[in-house]
């Protein structure tokens, strides 16, 4: 079968399987051209509640299919890729924040959605890139306690200085491990175009971005401008998606590492066999670790709107 093949049978399996497929932004081509809804984290978690059908194959990493599963507990709930993790979420876990909250038991605890569901579980509420600033400034609560990314916990307090934002050293390795120098590089190499990242590179990077957002964000901004060329810092899926929908205009990487493996680790092949029923991990979690986990991404929906 060649590509476009796969693809018909994993649209004809699906409708006739009563399956969604959502694909986070970072996915392939490929994938995204079968998937029924991309986004971002939040525009997922937000479609994730609203979904009809009776499965729902998340093409995207772990924590992903644990919100889908949290918030439409009924619906059979596949990891496309069981290997799909996302490091940064396994970075901190529940003992640890715990025992942190005992010592500053005044902190409202704001989560990543970048979390483990047990990690929610003793959390406040989430948060995703697109929805931070917003969510942490309808906190009452001037003492926040921001895990496990203090890149993006940075990016907040420096929007929002009124508050009082405590951050652990924690964060995603892809887009940290992009330096200053690779964001100086790239702007005097392309002197006309804007830098746009994603707030999970160091403060040293999102300082001289033109914009700084999430992934959805970014394609936003980078469609709607009368700008034509850009130098993009995130996953370096985004820079070909963007080239492939805007022909007209230039699309840079800010740094030929940008690559998340987990993100990528997903095939089309791995899709079509989730939609034979033969594929990928069904997401398995107990009521009460679903009750206390969600809480916080309700709260997340509720406040980020
Ligand atoms: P957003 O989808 O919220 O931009 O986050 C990107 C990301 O890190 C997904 O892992
Ligand atoms: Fe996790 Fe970073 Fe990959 Fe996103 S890009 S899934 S934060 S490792």
């Amino acid at each position: 079968m060649n590509i476009k093949e796969v693809q018909d049978e994993i649209i004809r399996l699906k409708k006739e399987n009563d399956i969604c497929i959502l694909a986070h932004s970072y996915q392939a081509h490929e994938i995204i051209e079968v998937a029924d809804f991309t986004g971002d984290s939040y525009a997922l978690s937000k479609m994730a509640a609203g979904v009809s059908n009776k499965t729902v194959i998340m093409c995207g990493v772990r924590f992903m299919a644990e919100t889908v599963k949290m918030l439409s507990p009924e619906k059979k709930v596949i990891l496309s890729s069981p290997i799909a993790g996302c490091p940064m979420a396994e970075q901190m876990d529940k003992d640890m924040i715990q025992q942190i909250k005992e010592k500053y038991p005044d902190h409202t605890v704001v989560a990543y959605i970048n979390t483990t569901a047990q990690l929610k579980t003793v959390c406040d509420v989430c948060v995703t890139s697109a929805s931070a600033v917003k969510i942490v400034s309808a906190l009452e609560n001037e003492n926040i306690l921001f895990i496990p990314d203090c890149n993006l916990g940075a990016y907040v307090a420096a929007k929002i200085p009124d508050k009082k934002i405590m951050l652990l050293k924690g964060g995603c390795p892809v887009h940290a491990a992009v330096k200053k120098t690779d964001a100086e590089n790239a702007k005097r190499l392309h002197p006309d175009a804007e830098l746009l990242v994603h707030p999970e590179c160091i403060p040293a990077v999102t300082e001289l971005a033109d914009y700084v957002g999430s992934t959805s964000g970014i394609m936003k901004y980078a469609r709607e401008s009368d700008k034509k060329e850009f130098i993009i810092g995130t996953e370096n899926s985004i820079a070909e998606h963007l080239q492939y929908e805007c022909p007209d205009k230039k699309f840079y990487l800010l740094s030929k590492g940008l690559i998340c493996e987990n993100m990528k680790s997903t095939t089309l092949v791995d899709v079509l066999n989730c939609v034979k029923g033969c594929g990928g991990e069904e997401i398995i979690m107990d009521a009460q670790t679903i009750a206390e986990a969600r809480k916080c991404i309700d709260k997340m929906i509720e406040l980020g709107g």
